[in-house]
């Protein structure tokens, strides 16, 4: 699809995506890339709706094939409005979770398995795939000590989005076993981060990545 390219984060809550993504934008925007930042869920007006129904603790009784299929419906949106129209005008989308996540967190968190997951993918995104995935593997058990300090965040309008982060350490190592399992599966188009390195020093290595896969484009 167009002539653009697909960056996708990926990684545990508390991994470090946020603070990275957020570096990688600014780097490619003094790069004078023409760049746009999303994130799933979400990032449309109808994916922020999802988002609240998916992420708020109160939301109880969801059904793992039901919030399964609200991933895909909130993608499928984005895809829609902001991924491919931005791909076709030639921008670099970087999007902050996209079909790994679900498959590492319904097909491996929920124990949905990962045939469904990419059956629906094939059918709600048309097999889309990121031109580059960075997924960033801190030591599991550091990650899930800042996703639970995370607890009690609350937004600005006072919804809280902790309903994944309830989950319990069990499910966690589920997640990142198949997160682990994607990398290996998918070398090229995967870039496994596996390191617990300051800040800056992971920067420099996704810097060395992106730079060297956008010379490709
Ligand atoms: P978010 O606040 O974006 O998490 P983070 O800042 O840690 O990236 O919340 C997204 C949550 O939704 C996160 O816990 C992972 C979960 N999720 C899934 O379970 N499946 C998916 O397909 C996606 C996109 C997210």
């Amino acid at each position: 699809m167009g002539r653009g390219f697909f960056l996708t984060f990926e990684g545990l809550d508390g991994s470090g995506k946020t603070t990275q993504m957020r570096k990688l934008a600014a780097w490619l925007e003094a790069r004078s890339e023409q760049i746009i930042v999303t994130r799933q869920p979400g990032g449309t007006r109808i994916g922020d709706r999802i988002r609240q129904l998916l992420l708020d603790s109160r939301t109880e009784n969801l059904a793992a094939r039901a919030e399964l299929g609200l991933m895909f419906s909130d993608r499928a949106q984005a895809i829609a409005e902001v991924i491919a129209p931005a791909l076709e005008a030639g921008r670099v989308v970087l999007c902050d979770r996209y079909t790994d996540s679900t498959e590492a967190y319904q097909g491996g968190g929920r124990e949905l398995g990962s045939e469904v997951v990419l059956k629906l993918h094939d059918v709600m995104c048309g097999g889309l795939q990121p031109d580059l995935t960075i997924l960033l593997l801190p030591d599991f058990a550091a990650s899930l000590t800042r996703a639970r300090r995370r607890n009690d965040r609350m937004t600005k309008g006072g919804t809280d989005e902790n309903r994944f982060e309830r989950e319990d350490e069990v499910f966690y190592r589920r997640v990142y076993e198949k997160y682990r399992e994607i990398a290996a599966r998918d070398v090229l188009r995967v870039a496994a981060i596996e390191s617990d390195a300051a800040i800056d020093e992971i920067h420099q290595r996704i810097v060395g990545v992106v730079e060297e896969r956008l010379a490709l484009r």
